[in-house]
């Protein structure tokens, strides 16, 4: 633990049953009368934004102006783009129907919108950001992986460069998050289980990485308590309670990543985004354990610990202490197998074509990756190609 430590979430979070039919009062209760509203194609066809619009229509928010065009990698051109539509349609607040990529895109749009820019290219770099304008801001979150609704992290992609662009602010959090099984009961197996895997690396990465702070702590080991229990539930024999303790768990994880950062495997992992295109919820899972192998003496005592919420009390407490962060490991290998044996959940980066020839380029972007410096233990390119040869 760290001798100073600075922990921040200011996100109201409205959780469980018709948590959605709030969105009009904590809408009025932010002074946001006509929102621009914030989605992509999946979810619109899979019927989630209609049950909002349907809610906001029995109310008096005008919900006439909605974007639904947000790729699956948010941009930066698509940004502005929205900054701009904002402006022209007189709107006063935002709401962020989707998963990362929209609300990563909705958070660009209110830094945009908040710093009176016209450019989030402008806005890179952390220095730049301060306390702007109050754009009212409410995500409805329809994975369960990023916890971006209530992160200080925005990923923006230059397609340009192929560089996938970290935005860390304060700024950058919601004013209110929704946690409803409306949002992600339509998700299907494949996804709810890479997006699941996101959200236990945040937990394992915050838990062990050099940020590590006791508040974060405690969101991190109840969301790894919450994803174990619920998630071989909700791909089996879903039930409403098991859906929303897993989605609430990735809301918790988002919390504790976002004040103990990340580390390696995401390091890796953004790398593999950015240029083997490999889902971020998917090279999570395949990167995770030979991740941990690596970190194992530098995080003996942190593993250890997580044990205890991993496979519960039992295993724990019959495992001797010095096998704990070993069992561990086994244990996140073990459960993803089964989540490949019950959804088909990829495990290796062959799966993805991924070749030898590709391990250089992606190493090389991972130790540019900011994530690496909070890493507990150095890695060099070298290292990191190690770390991806037993992944293929
Ligand atoms: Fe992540």
């Amino acid at each position: 633990m760290e001798n100073y430590f600075e922990f921040i979430n200011s996100v109201k979070i409205c959780a469980g049953q018709n948590a959605l039919e709030n969105i009009p009062f904590e809408l009025d209760f932010l002074g946001c009368k006509k929102p621009l509203i914030l989605s992509d194609m999946g979810v619109s066809k899979a019927g989630v934004l209609d049950i909002v619009l349907k809610i906001l229509q029995n109310s008096n928010v005008n919900c006439n102006t909605i974007f639904k065009d947000i790729p699956a990698d948010s941009d930066i051109s698509v940004i502005n783009k929205i900054a701009s539509l904002y402006k022209a349609q007189n709107c006063d607040g935002l709401i962020a129907c989707g998963g990362g990529s929209v609300i990563d895109t909705a958070k660009g749009v209110k830094m945009v919108l908040s710093q009176n820019s016209d450019d989030i290219l402008a806005l890179s770099g952390n220095e730049v950001i301060k306390k702007g304008k109050h754009i009212p801001f409410i995500v409805l979150p329809t994975t369960c992986g990023t916890g971006s609704e209530c992160t200080s992290v925005a990923v923006i992609k230059n397609h340009e460069t192929s560089v996938k662009m970290e935005f860390i602010s304060s700024e950058l959090l919601p004013d209110v998050a929704f946690v409803d099984v409306r949002l992600t009961q339509t998700l299907p197996p494949k996804l709810i289980a890479s997006s699941a895997m996101d959200a236990l690396c945040h937990c394992i990465e915050a838990y062990s990485g050099i940020q590590k702070n006791y508040i974060s702590d405690a969101y991190a080991q109840t969301a790894i308590r919450l994803i174990v229990k619920n998630l071989p539930v909700v791909l089996t024999k879903p039930n409403d309670t098991a859906r929303t303790e897993l989605a609430l768990a990735s809301t918790l994880a988002g919390i504790a990543f976002s004040n103990s950062m990340v580390g390696i495997v995401h390091a890796i992992g953004h790398a593999c985004g950015g240029d083997v295109n490999i889902p971020h919820g998917n090279a999570m899972a395949i990167l995770l354990p030979e991740c941990m192998k690596y970190n194992l003496e530098n995080s003996r005592n942190e593993y250890g610990e997580l044990l205890l919420y991993l496979a519960g009390p039992d295993i724990y407490a019959s495992t001797p202490k010095e096998k704990r962060a070993e069992t561990a490991i086994q244990f996140v290998e073990e459960f993803e197998k089964q989540l490949h044996n019950v959804c088909g959940l990829p495990l290796l980066l062959s799966d993805y074509n991924v070749t030898e020839e590709d391990l250089p380029k992606i190493a090389k972007k991972a130790i540019n990756d900011g994530a690496i410096i909070v890493n507990k233990k150095p890695a060099d390119e070298e290292e990191i190609i190690k770390i991806l040869q037993e992944c293929l």
